[in-house]
């Protein structure tokens, strides 16, 4: 295969960011790989959408079967989204002898396990580096870099919106929904930007992260799932003043009672590398048995450091295209049958410690109350700020850092707490994380 042709489901943010990159670094891409990579056609809805001025030459279609069935096209990127049509084509591309990149989490995460299998009798490879992460190599250098080391756990900042916005919000105190609109027009959200605040697609990124780290299969469905629209201003300034940042973290643990699967915002001491991560970089931290902990940074987002990693991938592919199915990386890391079916943590058995915002009546008793409750349940407090009520409100907001506790006991002591007739509403609740 010494030219390759390159043909793209879906010609947007992602798939003319990539085109652009191996327009522009064709020379070098032919130095590092032996082969001219052409892009050969595209798939889009709409033939009339913009298309950068150095992509003039790449066919527009709106008929995937036209690059499916293509025989001179020799590996399909796939930059549409969404599970269908996508899931489809591509396993009819695989079918085809085709190899696939893609640059779609939710697809990878849900129906990659099928997808794999589909590829591995094929003789294909499926890569996703672009899935995770946008720019950053993070499933390279775990699946590959990290190959040695049996790892415990991995936290990452993973979804550049919600990074932006929480940024955004905390530095310049802007509105969250501007900020989101901010980000859409930056081509950073997805299609659907419920996926970025409400952790979706945070979840689907851990879910892949999860499984390359430790050999399991593929399981979005046991991801516990929070996002971010919930976080106020107040949270972010309250925090900063405890020495705290609060990030969308995905976390993933290999603990004794099994796997921990959770995305959802958490307080993160300012002095740690990954609290500073803003705008729409991400991390990813590693601790692992022999190397200790890494952490991978980069752009999470935008047109061409995603379509950084989809080069990287449409190279590696081609590069093993000769070689066979075994002797190929895996694609989860692991050989497909030394997958194991770990049991999964559930939410009540995680530990952590908690930030807690409760808004109170103003008199004597109430704080007496809370402590009870919270004592009842084994719940230590670290730390308390009580500010002073607002010129208008007899109520005032009071701000605990707890120590650890299992969050079954949290769940209890918040429902005693918020069924005090003293208290208004309900408690604010953040996980604290010292990633130490
Ligand atoms: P986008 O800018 O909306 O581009 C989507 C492209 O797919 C458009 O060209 C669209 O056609 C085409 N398309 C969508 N549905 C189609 C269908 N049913 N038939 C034919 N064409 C279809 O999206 P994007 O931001 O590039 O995201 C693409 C994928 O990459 C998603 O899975 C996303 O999660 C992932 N991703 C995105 C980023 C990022 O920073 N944006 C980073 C990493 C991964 P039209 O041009 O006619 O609209
Ligand atoms: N919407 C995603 C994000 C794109 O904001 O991180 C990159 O995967």
């Amino acid at each position: 295969m010494n030219r390759v042709n390159v043909g793209f489901l879906g010609f947007g943010t992602v798939g003319q960011g990539a085109a652009k990159v191996l327009v522009r670094n064709a020379l070098e891409i032919n130095r590092r790989t032996g082969r001219d990579i052409s892009v050969k056609s595209a798939v889009v809805r709409n033939t009339s959408r913009t298309i950068e001025p150095e992509l003039k030459d790449v066919a527009l279609t709106t008929d995937p079967q036209e690059i499916i069935n293509d025989p001179d096209i020799h590996v399909v990127v796939e930059a549409m989204g969404g599970d269908e049509p996508a899931r489809s084509l591509l396993l009819q591309a695989v079918a085809n002898g085709k190899h696939v990149v893609t640059a779609n989490k939710a697809l990878i995460a849900v129906y990659g396990n099928e997808l794999f299998e589909a590829a591995r009798e094929h003789g294909v490879s499926v890569a996703f580096e672009a899935a995770v992460a946008g720019g950053i190599p993070v499933i390279k250098s775990i699946r590959e870099g990290l190959a040695g080391n049996r790892i415990q756990w991995l936290a990452g900042i993973i979804n550049g919106t919600s990074n932006f916005i929480l940024t955004e919000m905390r530095d310049k105190q802007r509105d969250f929904n501007d900020v989101l609109e901010e980000a859409q027009a930056l081509g950073y959200a997805e299609a659907d930007p419920t996926f970025d605040v409400e952790g979706i697609d945070a979840a689907h990124k851990l879910t892949i992260l999860a499984s390359i780290a430790f050999g399991v299969p593929l399981k979005f469905d046991a991801v516990y799932t929070e996002g971010i629209s919930h976080i106020t201003q107040a949270d972010t300034a309250y925090a900063q003043e405890l020495g705290y940042r609060i990030k969308h973290l995905g976390y993933a643990s290999h603990t004794d009672n099994g796997i921990e699967l959770r995305v959802h915002p958490a307080l993160i001491p300012e002095r740690r590398l990954i609290a500073n991560v803003d705008g729409v970089m991400n991390a990813v931290l590693v601790q692992a048995d022999a190397v200790g902990p890494t952490m991978y940074y980069g752009a999470g987002a935008g047109a061409e450091p995603t379509g950084s990693s989809v080069v990287a991938d449409i190279m590696d592919v081609v590069r093993l295209d000769s070689a066979s199915v075994d002797n190929r990386v895996p694609s989860l890391a692991f050989q497909h049958d030394a997958l194991s079916d770990t049991r999964i943590v559930s939410k009540a058995e995680f530990e952590t410690s908690f930030y807690l915002r409760i808004l109170v009546e103003d008199k004597p008793g109430v704080m007496a109350d809370v402590s009870r409750i919270l004592g009842d349940e084994k719940i230590s407090i670290e730390a308390i700020i009580q500010k002073e009520p607002d010129a208008d409100s007899a109520r005032v907001p009071v701000i605990l850092l707890t120590r650890k506790i299992v969050e079954g006991a949290m769940d209890r002591a918040i429902a005693g707490i918020e069924a005090l007739d003293s208290v208004e509403g309900n408690v604010t609740r953040i996980r604290v994380e010292s990633l130490a």
